[in-house]
């Protein structure tokens, strides 16, 4: 068993608004609430595997702005190892304004700002880090080039790695994501990625084979409220839904990877580890925010006893 985990990527200050309704294109609308919290697809997945219990290191780069300080604080009281955030002079940390509508449905947009400084040579200065991890979990809020060295080094080093494709990037080249052991995109991401339909199961399934052909180990794609598919060359494994009334849909990609990465560490097999993730992910949108969300291992145990019984 090993719980270090590693997660390479980004850090966001999110911008909730909570919305009755999108404003059309130059309409001003008012909107009923208002947060800010800490975010990122990175970020979130490194704090949901460490609520869980995992001990974790981030790979990233803040600002010299107000939020710099602020997000590297965030991750030290989460219990994460800061030894490899590094701030970048000036420039500005990376921000998403996010809106959620009353169905817990969001929209995102981010800007990168220091999580576009994130480089190979940071992922070479975290070697050591990287090389004690049993995961390395990866984003593309960065640049691809990091995400590229970050996959070759894990497969070098026989380290597990972990890519959530999103946002997707047009640009992705499939081929040098070779020895990538875990690939998990939604339908949407899949489609765009591998210029393939995913419109039936049957498609899914081929355009997910089509990245296992170009040397990627498992493919995990989420299907929102029809649960998730694990694909692999030769087996197709259906991850149940969880059913549960939605608040705020935000992060819960990330929670699923955080939490898969954890429970893979505590010695899980990888079916049972994405069937608790997925409990983990449905959980966190019963509450609004995205790290604010994520459950501790007593919630998750109570959750898994109220799904149990109902
Ligand atoms: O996946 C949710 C995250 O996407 C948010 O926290 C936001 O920061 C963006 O990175």
């Amino acid at each position: 068993m090993n719980r270090k985990i590693a997660v390479v990527g980004s850090n966001m200050m999110d911008l909730v608004t909570y919305i009755d309704r999108m404003p059309a294109k130059g309409e001003t609308v008012e909107a009923p609430d208002f947060a800010i919290g800490f975010g990122g697809k990175g970020a979130n997945q490194a704090v949901a595997a460490a609520r869980l219990g995992s001990q974790v290191a981030m790979v990233t780069c803040v600002g010299d702005d107000v939020f710099g300080p602020q997000v590297r604080a965030n991750l030290d009281a989460n219990g994460i190892d800061t030894t490899h955030v590094r701030t970048v002079a000036g420039t500005a940390s990376g921000v998403a304004p996010i809106f959620v509508e009353p169905d817990g449905e969001n929209a995102i947009l981010i800007v990168k700002g220091a999580n576009g400084a994130l480089a190979p040579s940071d992922v070479d200065a975290a070697a050591g880090t990287l090389r004690a991890a049993s995961a390395i979990l990866l984003q593309l809020e960065v640049e691809l080039e990091t995400v590229y060295h970050t996959v070759a080094f894990g497969a070098r080093e026989g380290i597990t790695t972990i890519l959530n494709p999103a946002p997707a990037h047009p640009d992705l080249d499939i081929a040098r994501l070779a020895g990538l052991d875990w690939f998990c995109p939604n339908e949407s991401e899949l489609a765009l990625l591998t210029g393939l339909p995913t419109d039936s199961d049957a498609a899914v399934i081929a355009a997910a084979r089509s990245l296992i052909e170009r040397g990627i180990g498992n493919v995990v794609v989420t299907l929102g409220g029809r649960g998730a598919r694990r694909i692999t060359a030769d087996c197709v494994t259906e991850i149940a839904p969880v059913a549960v009334s939605p608040v705020d849909t935000t992060g819960a990609g990330d929670a699923f990877i955080g939490s898969f990465a954890h429970f893979l560490g505590t010695g899980l097999e990888a079916n049972d580890a994405l069937g608790r993730a997925a409990c983990y992910a449905a959980l966190s949108i019963t509450r609004r925010g995205t790290q604010t969300s994520y459950a501790t291992p007593q919630e998750l145990d109570t959750f898994l006893s109220a799904q149990a019984r109902a």
